[in-house]
C-alpha cells in the first residue's frame, strides 16, 4: 500500500476540516472533489476571478448527497484579511491555492497579480497563522527555478526569475519560510509543474496549452507553438497533485515540514511532442485533427526547458506519481471530448 492509499484510509476514518482557497479553479475543484469523496469537511473560499460555479456544480454531481452537506462555500476576496479570518475559523489544514495564475497575465497587469499573489498570500498566512490551523500548503511554482540552467530541476537550485508571476510565487516562499522560522508555523510549499487534467479553464487569454491546444483541436482550429517547439514541460496529471497536497498537509515527519518540494513526474515531453500526442488522443475518442501546427515567435517570459527531479518529495512525503504523461492525457481527453462537444 502507498503512503498516499494509507493516508486515504486515515483521513476517512478521522475526518478533519480543510481550507481550499481558490476552490472554483481547476486544481481548487480537484481537491473538493477528493476531499469530500473521503468525507472529510471543506471550507472553499473563491471570488471566481478565474473560477467558476460550473465547476463547484461539477463536483457536486460526482459526490454523495451527505458528502455535499459537508461542503461550505465562501465567497470572498483573498486580498480582504476579513475574508480570510472567516474562511479559517475551526480549519485544521489549509490548502492555499488562490492567485492569478499566468505569466502573460502578469506581464500585462503585474500590480493585479501582485497584490493578489502576495497581498492576499499574507492575509492568508496570518489569517492561519492566528487560528492556529495545523499545516498550511501552498501552490508554489516551478517558474521559480527562472533562468537557472540544469536539467532536472532540484529545489535548492534556482536562478533568477523571468516574469512578475514568477516573484510572486518566489516571494510566497520567502513569506511562509519567515513564518516558519518567527511563528513556529507549519508551512509547505509545492512547486507544480505545468499541471492539467479535469476542469482546466480551455477558455480565455491566458489558458494553459494543454486546454487550450485540445479545445482547438476539436474545434478544428489552427493550433499556434510559441517557438520551434522543442520547449520541454514536466506535465503533471492533476491527480499527483492532490496526492502531493494531501501528503504534505498531514506529514507528522519534523524533517518533511516547513520545506518547498517539485511536484511533477520526472519526465520532459516537447511542446512538438504534446501536438502529437493530443493529436492521437482524439483520434482515440474519433476526432480527427489533420492541420499542421503553425509556428510562432518565443513567448517573453517562457522557461525553456522544464523537468523535475522529485526525489525529495518521493523520499520526504512518500510521494508517488499515478500517472504519467501519457495516461494523464488519456484520462483528461475523455473529460475535455464531453464537455467541449455537450457546449
Ligand atoms: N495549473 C498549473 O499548471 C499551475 C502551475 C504552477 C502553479 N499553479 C498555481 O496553482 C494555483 C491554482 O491554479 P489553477 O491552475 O487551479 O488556476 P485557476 O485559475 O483555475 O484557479 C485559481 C482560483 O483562485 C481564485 N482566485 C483568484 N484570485 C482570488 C482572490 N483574490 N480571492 C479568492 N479567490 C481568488 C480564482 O477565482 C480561481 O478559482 C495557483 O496558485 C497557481 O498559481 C498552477
Amino acid at each position: 500500500m502507498t503512503a498516499y492509499q494509507k493516508q486515504c484510509i486515515t483521513l476517512q476514518a478521522a475526518p478533519k476540516t480543510w481550507l481550499i482557497t481558490g476552490v472554483a479553479g481547476f486544481i481548487g475543484s480537484n481537491l473538493l472533489e477528493t476531499l469530500l469523496k473521503l468525507d472529510q469537511r471543506v471550507i472553499g473560499l473563491d471570488n471566481f476571478a478565474t473560477g467558476h460555479q460550473h465547476n463547484l456544480d461539477e463536483v457536486q454531481g460526482l459526490v454523495s448527497r451527505e458528502q455535499w452537506n459537508n461542503f461550505k462555500f465562501i465567497r470572498g476576496d483573498i486580498c480582504q484579511l476579513q475574508d480570510c479570518q472567516a474562511a479559517c475559523e475551526g480549519v485544521d489544514y489549509v490548502l492555499h491555492q488562490a492567485a492569478l495564475g499566468s505569466v502573460p497575465r502578469s506581464l500585462v497587469d503585474p500590480i493585479t497579480t501582485n497584490s493578489v499573489n502576495i497581498g492576499g498570500f499574507l492575509n492568508m498566512l496570518v489569517a492561519a497563522r492566528d487560528a492556529q490551523v495545523k499545516s498550511f500548503t501552498y501552490a508554489a511554482s516551478s517558474s521559480t527555478y527562472g533562468d537557472h540552467p540544469a536539467l532536472p530541476k532540484l529545489e535548492d537550485h534556482i536562478g533568477k526569475p523571468l516574469s512578475p508571476y514568477a516573484v510572486t510565487k518566489y516571494v510566497n516562499e520567502l513569506y511562509a519560510d519567515v513564518f516558519a522560522r518567527s511563528y513556529g508555523f507549519y508551512c509547505i510549499g509545492l512547486r507544480y509543474f505545468n499541471v492539467f487534467g479535469q476542469r482546466q479553464d480551455p477558455n480565455g487569454a491566458y489558458a494553459a496549452v494543454i486546454p487550450k491546444w485540445t479545445a482547438a483541436m476539436i474545434q478544428g482550429e489552427d493550433v499556434f507553438i510559441n517557438g520551434d517547439g522543442e520547449t520541454s514541460r514536466d506535465f503533471c496529471f492533476i491527480e499527483n497533485t492532490v496526492q502531493a497536497n494531501l501528503l504534505a498537509a498531514t506529514t507528522q515527519d519534523a524533517a518533511a515540514k516547513n520545506q518547498v518540494y517539485n511536484v511533477a513526474v520526472g519526465d520532459r515531453t516537447t511542446l512538438n511532442q504534446l501536438f502529437a500526442t493530443l493529436q492521437s488522443a482524439l483520434a482515440e475518442n474519433g476526432i480527427h485533427y489533420n492541420k499542421p501546427a503553425v509556428y510562432r515567435e518565443f513567448r517573453a517570459g517562457d522557461v525553456r526547458h522544464s523537468q523535475a527531479d522529485i526525489g525529495k518529495i518521493s523520499q520526504l512525503l512518500g510521494y508517488q506519481p499515478e500517472y504519467r504523461f501519457a495516461q494523464g492525457v488519456h484520462k483528461a481527453m475523455h473529460w475535455y471530448v464531453q464537455d467541449l462537444t455537450s457546449a
